[in-house]
């Protein structure tokens, strides 16, 4: 596991896990953007500077992993992160986070906020076991009536 490095990526590089993603409806739009899936949102924000893509590549030199962030004033959000189908439960989704979470500590920011919906218990299960705590539940959210849950971790 240690030879997973989290590093910068651009679209292009990751296009072919949204390219998934996308296909296994692996993220949940919600109701006010029912719209707004994985690929076009991705698209939408790699044009933004205070939107950032990391992710690992594996022995092969293959993307298996990604993570999203939007840099705020001294705090940062956790936008849409994956874990290619094959490589799930292996704790790449847990490092992913933890690896945010050192990279931006370092860069003094105080504050993690992100959200995922109800049903997600893989996601809830990384950020609970990566420190984040509930700080609301927005119910009904969701295209499909499901929650969204947001978290907080303070660092
Ligand atoms: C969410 C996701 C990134 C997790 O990645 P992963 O590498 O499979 O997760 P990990 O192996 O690091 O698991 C870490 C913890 O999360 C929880 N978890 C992971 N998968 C789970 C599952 N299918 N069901 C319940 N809990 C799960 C567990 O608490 C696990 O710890 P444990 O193994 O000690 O019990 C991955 O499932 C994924 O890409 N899903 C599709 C996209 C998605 O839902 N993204 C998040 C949207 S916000």
């Amino acid at each position: 596991m240690k030879d997973y490095i989290l590093r910068p990526m651009t679209l292009e590089e990751v296009n072919d896990l949204v390219t998934e993603a996308e296909g296994l409806k692996d993220f949940l739009p919600s109701r006010a953007k029912p719209d707004k899936t994985i690929m076009p949102l991705m698209t939408k924000f790699s044009k933004k500077d205070y939107f950032k893509i990391y992710g690992y590549v594996n022995a092969e030199q293959k993307v298996v992993a990604f993570i999203t962030i939007f840099e705020e004033n001294g705090s940062i959000d956790i936008g849409p992160m994956y874990v290619c189908k094959d490589n799930r439960g292996m704790k790449l989704g847990f490092k992913q986070v933890e690896d945010v979470i050192e990279r931006y500590k370092t860069r003094g920011v105080k504050e993690i906020l992100t959200q995922t919906w109800g049903e997600n218990q893989a996601s809830q299960g990384v950020f609970a076991k990566c420190g984040f705590k509930i700080v609301e539940i927005v119910e009904n959210d969701r295209v499909n009536g499901d929650s969204t849950v947001k978290f907080k971790l303070e660092i």
